[in-house]
């Protein structure tokens, strides 16, 4: 069954304190490459997959968009998105997994952290690849392992004080393993 633990109290409470959903994009350590990647974004179809606040929706409204669909599984992230409207944004409650897009309708897919969670990402891109047009783009970013991977014996996560989220690994032995996302 599909994991959505943006919709658990706890787990909410400390995503909402993090940079990225405090200041938005700018917040966000991989932004400015990632920005970096997009194409220009006037007149054009974009999809969001995984939009949680909707912040890059947003940002592609400014960017002169027509249209942009956000797509997220948590009620959580999208009463947060829905919070600031629109009319040329529309968001969905939808589940990546099993998601189905209209084939040749967009210009630019984008997803920000996100697919990591998918179990059959082949699957997603599949869908993904058809329901762009001819020359259109997917711009995506996907967490470090060393946030998902599971604990090894002998080592323990080091979470970060305020939201627990992990920073690093270390060891009984004093080894450690660290993760740069610059
Ligand atoms: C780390 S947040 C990133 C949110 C936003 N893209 C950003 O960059 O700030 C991951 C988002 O992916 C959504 N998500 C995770 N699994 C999903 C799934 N199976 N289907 C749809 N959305 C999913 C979560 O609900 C959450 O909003």
């Amino acid at each position: 069954m599909t994991q959505n633990i943006y919709d658990n109290p706890d787990f909410f409470e400390g995503y909402s304190q993090l940079g990225r959903s405090v200041e938005g994009l700018d917040g966000a350590a991989e932004w400015a490459s990632i920005r970096a990647l997009l194409p220009d974004l006037k007149g054009k179809r974009v999809a969001d997959l995984g939009c949680g606040f909707g912040w890059f929706c947003r940002f592609a409204r400014e960017q002169g968009a027509a249209q942009v669909l956000g797509f997220d599984v948590s009620d959580n992230m999208l009463a947060r998105a829905r919070a600031t409207s629109d009319a040329a944004i529309d968001y969905a409650k939808a589940d990546l997994e099993v998601l189905e897009l209209p084939e040749a309708s967009f210009d630019l897919v984008y997803s920000s952290l996100a697919f990591h969670y998918i179990k059959d990402l082949d699957a997603l891109l599949t869908r993904v690849h058809a329901a762009l047009v001819a020359g259109g783009h997917l711009v995506f970013s996907t967490e470090h392992p060393i946030y998902m991977a599971p604990a090894h014996p002998g080592w323990t996560k080091v979470r970060a004080p305020r939201t627990g989220w992990p920073r690093a690994w270390s060891s009984s032995t004093g080894r450690s393993a660290h993760c740069s996302t610059s």
